[in-house]
This record gives C-alpha cells, structure tokens and sequence, in this order.
C-alpha cells in the first residue's frame, strides 16, 4: 500500500468542481485516510513548494495556493502516486490526455487544478507537511477484496 497527497487548489473550489474531481480518485478504487478543507497560509504554501524557490514562477504558484480554499486529501492504494498521477494528467493542461482531470476540466496556463505528490520521498514529507498523524485514519472497507485481490486488511 502506498499513500499520496492530493491538494485541490483554489481554482477547484472557486469552479465548484472539487467533489466530482475528489470522486473520479474514489471511483479509481483508491481510499481517502485524509481529507478536509483549508485555508493555506503563505509560509506552509513556501514549504510546499520550497524546491521551486528561486523560480521565475515561484511567487504566483504560492499566491494561487493562498488565493482561496484549498481540499487536502491523502489517498491509499498500490502503487497510489503513479496513480494519482495518471489521473491528474500532465502539469500543463492543454498537453493533458482527455481522459485524465487536466484534459477534462483544465484549459490552458497553469490553472490545473490539482497538485499531486510526484513520488514516494516528496509524498511522504507533503503528508507530514499538510496532516498531523491524528488526522489520518487507518480503516479497510468491505469493497476492498473487489479491487485489490489480496487486499490488505
Ligand atoms: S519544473 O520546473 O519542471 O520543476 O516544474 P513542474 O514539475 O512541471 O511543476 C512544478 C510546479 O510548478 C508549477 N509550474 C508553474 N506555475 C506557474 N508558471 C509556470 N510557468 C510553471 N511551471 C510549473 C506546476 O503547476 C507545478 O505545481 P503543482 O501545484 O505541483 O501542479
């Protein structure tokens, strides 16, 4: 089992489409054991993205992260962060496959919605980064053994 971190950022939630993006992973078979909804403050955003610092870009990915309300989840399942990724699609959306969130709801620019942890050091330290440990839940589901055949409990 593996576990990732998804942030919907701002532009998810001021399109009102976070929750059908939240259940597309849902649908996938991957298990949320973190979720809520966060109002990110400019120095978490420049940890988050501490090794693009020094960026052209830097500045405006930290403003959008703190532009408005953001959904943090943390997502279960083998081989989750390649995953996730798949389901997110390419960084800029119109390379995104259709098919994929990007290639489906994002246009142009770097308004893609989504940020996806990229492998598993980076989603391990973004986890600890946005959950305490108190705030992910361990807990096996009665559908499991219908996606994984030997699901772990
Ligand atoms: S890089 O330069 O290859 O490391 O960048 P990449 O991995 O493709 O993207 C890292 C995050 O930076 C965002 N990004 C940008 N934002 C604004 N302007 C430009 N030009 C730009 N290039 C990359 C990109 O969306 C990634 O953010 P997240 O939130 O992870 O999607």
């Amino acid at each position: 089992m593996e576990r990732t971190l998804v942030l919907l950022k701002p532009d998810a939630l001021q399109r009102a489409i976070a929750m059908e993006l939240l259940a597309r992973f849902e649908r996938r078979g991957l298990r949320f054991v973190g979720l809520k909804l966060v109002q990110i403050e400019e120095s978490l955003a420049r940890r988050h993205y501490a090794e693009h610092e020094g960026k052209f870009f830097f500045d405006g990915l930290v403003r959008h992260l703190t532009s408005g309300p953001v959904v943090a989840a943390v997502l279960e399942g083998p081989e989750a962060i390649q995953v996730v990724r798949a389901l997110v699609g390419a960084t800029r959306p119109h390379e995104a496959a259709a098919g994929t969130i990007r290639g489906d709801y994002a246009l142009a620019g770097l308004r893609n919605l989504i940020h996806a942890s990229d492998g598993p050091d980076t989603a391990r330290d973004e986890i600890a980064l946005h959950f305490d440990a108190n705030e992910l839940v361990d807990y096996a589901r009665g559908l499991d053994a219908w996606i994984v055949e030997d699901a772990a409990e």
